[in-house]
């Protein structure tokens, strides 16, 4: 079954386009890097398959449902955290949190397999033994490992994660690149990943969609990592470079509509 069809996807906010005109199918099982400079519309899109934003038309299934239809197989981590950090919640209470949430009811005192089960998918992500450390107190890499798990701890079909690495660095980054390589590699999960920066991701890609509002190209890898195709969106100086068989984008910070790539 495929995870995600879109056909002819526009998505507005108040009736104006941030997406326009999409389709393309992801298989299950599959990993989708979502690629596209600033404004591109790659959280707009993350956001209406996870069905926190409604206003769209054209055709969206996911698992062959409407997207809020599936939303008990989606798994979602936001760009940047929502969490209060003023709030002490300690590692496993920040995972256990994403358990409670999909009960639909709010309790007290967790269940005792709300809490296993946050332990368990802790331990996952390689952070056993840090069940009772203050979120906030963890490094940048460690956090975004429990933000993972909290995703994880529902045991959902569909991971969505906008800009999982953006925030982190270097090290943090390839720390959280394994975990998602773990993921991809341990448990059937379709994801879809957004990213700026697609070199750190590139092994985990099954499919990589350039999206400039349109969709400028949707494929394997190295169909959509050409140059001509970067250049299209990021400017002349953009580039692929291959190094040692590996392909390395070169793309700047480019935004929307610098270079015309948007179509406007
Ligand atoms: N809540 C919102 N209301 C109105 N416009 C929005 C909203 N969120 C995003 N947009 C607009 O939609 C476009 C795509 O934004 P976004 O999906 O955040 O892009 P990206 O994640 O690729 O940087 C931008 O023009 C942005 O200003
Ligand atoms: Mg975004």
């Amino acid at each position: 079954m495929a995870a995600v069809i879109a056909e002819n996807l526009t998505i507005t906010y108040e009736g104006k386009p941030a997406v326009e005109g999409v389709d393309f199918l992801l298989e299950e099982g599959e990993t989708l890097l979502l690629l596209g400079p600033n404004g591109a519309g790659k959280t707009t899109l993350l956001k209406t398959i996870a069905c926190f934003h409604r206003e769209y038309s054209g055709e969206l299934r996911v698992f062959d449902r409407p997207p809020c239809d599936a939303r008990e197989l989606i798994g979602y981590v936001p760009q940047s955290s929502n969490l209060n950090e003023k709030v002490p919640l300690t590692a496993l209470e920040v995972v256990a949190m994403g358990g409670i949430y999909r009960r639909g009811f709010a309790h007290f005192k967790m269940p005792r397999e709300v809490v296993e089960k946050a332990a368990e998918v802790l331990g996952f992500v390689g952070l056993s033994g840090f069940e009772s450390r203050l979120f906030r107190e963890l490094s940048g890499g460690q956090k975004q490992r429990v933000l993972l798990a909290r995703a994880l701890i529902s045991d959902p079909k569909l991971l969505l994660l906008d800009e999982p690495l953006s925030a982190l660095d270097p090290s943090a980054r390839v720390e959280v690149a394994n975990v998602l390589e773990r993921i991809k590699g341990e448990r059937n999960i379709t994801m879809i990943i957004t990213t700026h920066d697609i070199n750190p991701l590139i092994e985990l890609g099954d499919r990589v969609m350039l999206l400039n509002r349109r969709l400028v190209a949707f494929g394997r890898p190295e169909e959509v990592l050409r140059d001509s195709i970067i250049k299209s969106v990021y400017g002349p100086l953009a580039r692929v470079v291959p190094v040692e068989g590996r392909l390395f984008c070169i793309t700047g910070d480019a935004h929307l509509h610098e270079h015309g790539g948007g179509g406007l």
